[in-house]
């Protein structure tokens, strides 16, 4: 466990003295009790993911700046660098989203100035390629992330994909691996994520096909990739949507047939926004997201026979956010999806992995979309960057949130929402690693503290408890260059023997880290 201070410098920029937050009257009444025996499952660090798409400015402009005075001799831009480590990203997924399914990867190697620009249909722009394989992977290396690779299974063919596990993982002896060699990397990365494909159920995607199309075509793929390199862990392009009309259990359905010996993940994608502008409304969104976490677990038992199988396939959330003020936002003709995510995005984004680690044991990756400038944690300009709202709850999940989850006994006042059912006005998940708990608490109440009795049903706490608070001045407040009222303020408790008090405050989101004797 992290010492106190340490702690602290973890956290990027925490204030050291609480916000005046508002305990308004009397507060709210709730109970929490955690049992260290009661597991969910292991929470997989790769949860905590992102994506980095050839998307507005995502890359260009965002991880990679060539010839700005704040990047390094490789184009990498050294503030996102240290940003995007202080958010601690355990993985990232590459190039694409919709950009991959129509994405030649061979006009990303090789010297960079002599390297095709191409039109790029997904966005509506061209692409320079002087991003790659290489220069993202180097990056991903230099990080100590995880590299996960989104193939093409729009347009690419079967080889393409083969190829490039080969270019990617093979050590030597074939003229793929000769061409990575000539093109400056003598030893393989050897990448273990690839994705088969991205949202193919999507008449959007460039390559669309029908579930059955897919599932035949992506097999093909996955026989091939998989005997390239038998390392590999694969992704199937499940359902991306859960709008109103689409069958997307059928979807699911119906890839699984196809894929289920050959994959390792399912992936799903959500999108979640304000459209209506109903606050107790959007900060119940979390409970579909369980739904249908629960529904999609569900269609891959079944797919396996109804059983508890000896390879699982788990679900890999890799796409989700809060995006929908910037759906179609424009610079010079093409799309940039800037969004700028204010307090409700943060908590929002809280509850979501509050979901994931509830499901710990079946949600094995998520990938916030995306990772800088687009619908993003961290946003820049030529000169600088800032981290918006949404950066902090994944910070302190990231950092702190690891080990096995816990089941959460809660008892809480709720409400009914208006599209997602009954929502306790508290939202919590819990977990244990090396003796130090954690717990995750979103106060939604948007004007009243709700005070919870937590209790350790088998132990005591134990020694001082650190506790950082995600709030601001009301929850549409923005961060923005030179502008933060939205950020991690930390302090400490005292709990003694085996319950504690704690105050939450409205349209907060609170972490409290300590040790269990
Ligand atoms: O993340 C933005 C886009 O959203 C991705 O390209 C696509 O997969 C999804 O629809």
């Amino acid at each position: 466990m992290l010492s106190r201070r340490e702690f602290a410098l973890s956290l990027s920029a925490p204030l050291a003295v609480p916000l005046a937050v508002h305990a308004q009257g009397k507060a709210l009444q709730a109970r929490i009790k955690i049992d260290a025996d009661r597991r969910v499952g292991d929470i997989d660090p790769k949860i905590y993911g992102n994506f980095a798409e050839h998307l507005g400015r995502c890359i260009e402009g965002g991880l990679f700046e060539e010839g700005s005075a704040l990047s390094d001799k490789n184009g990498y831009r050294r503030d996102v660098m240290k940003a995007v480590k202080d958010l601690d990203v355990t993985l990232l997924r590459w190039p694409g989203g919709n950009f991959s399914s129509n994405y030649n990867w061979k006009d990303g190697i090789g010297p960079r100035g002599q390297r095709p620009a191409r039109l790029e249909m997904a966005w509506g722009t061209v692409e320079s390629n002087r991003f790659g394989t290489h220069e993202f992977l180097d990056y991903t290396e230099a990080l100590g992330i995880e590299p996960y690779v989104c193939t093409n299974l729009g347009t690419g063919s079967w080889t393409d994909a083969q190829q490039w596990v080969e270019y990617c993982n093979v050590a030597d002896g074939t003229a793929m691996t000769k061409l990575r060699r000539q093109n400056g990397r003598e030893k393989p990365w050897g990448v273990k994520y690839w994705g088969l494909g991205n949202e193919m159920d999507g008449p959007w995607q460039m390559g669309h096909r029908t579930a059955e199309d897919y599932g035949k075509f992506a097999l093909e793929a996955a026989k091939l990739m998989k005997w390239t390199d038998p390392n590999v862990k694969l992704i199937a392009a499940g359902s991306s949507n859960f709008g109103a009309g689409i069958d997307w259990v059928g979807w699911n359905r119906e890839v699984l047939a196809y894929l289920k010996d050959h994959i390792e993940y399912l992936s799903l994608h959500t999108y979640v926004g304000n459209a209506a502008n109903d606050y107790y409304d959007f900060v119940a969104v979390s409970n579909q997201l369980d739904d249908r976490i629960k529904t999609a677990a569900g269609t891959i038992r079944a797919a396996l026979g109804g059983a508890r199988p000896q390879k699982p396939i788990y679900i890999a959330f890799d796409e989700y956010n809060v995006w929908y003020r910037a759906r179609g936002n424009k610079e010079r003709g093409r799309k940039i999806l800037e969004e700028h995510y204010n307090l409700e995005d943060a908590l929002v984004i809280a509850t979501m992995l509050n979901t994931f680690v509830n499901n710990a044991d079946t949600v094995k990756m998520a990938n916030m979309a995306q990772i800088v400038n687009v619908i993003a944690p961290i946003f820049t300009n030529e000169k600088g960057l800032f981290l918006q709202t949404i950066f902090h709850p994944l910070q302190l999940f990231s950092k702190n949130t690891r080990g096995v989850a816990l089941e959460t006994f809660l008892d809480c006042p709720t409400y009914d929402s208006k599209h997602f059912g009954k929502a306790a006005y508290l939202d919590v998940s819990t977990s244990l690693k090396n003796g130090a708990v954690t717990l995750n608490v979103v106060n939604r109440h948007l004007d009243q503290d709700v005070e919870a009795e937590i209790e350790i049903q088998d132990g005591a706490f134990q020694g001082r408890f650190d506790v950082a608070l995600v709030t601001g001045p009301d929850i549409k407040a923005e961060n923005d260059f030179g502008k933060n009222p939205v950020q991690t303020v930390t302090s400490t408790i005292a709990p003694a023997g085996n319950k504690l008090r704690h105050r939450f405050p409205p349209h907060s989101y609170t972490m409290l880290k300590g040790r269990l004797a």
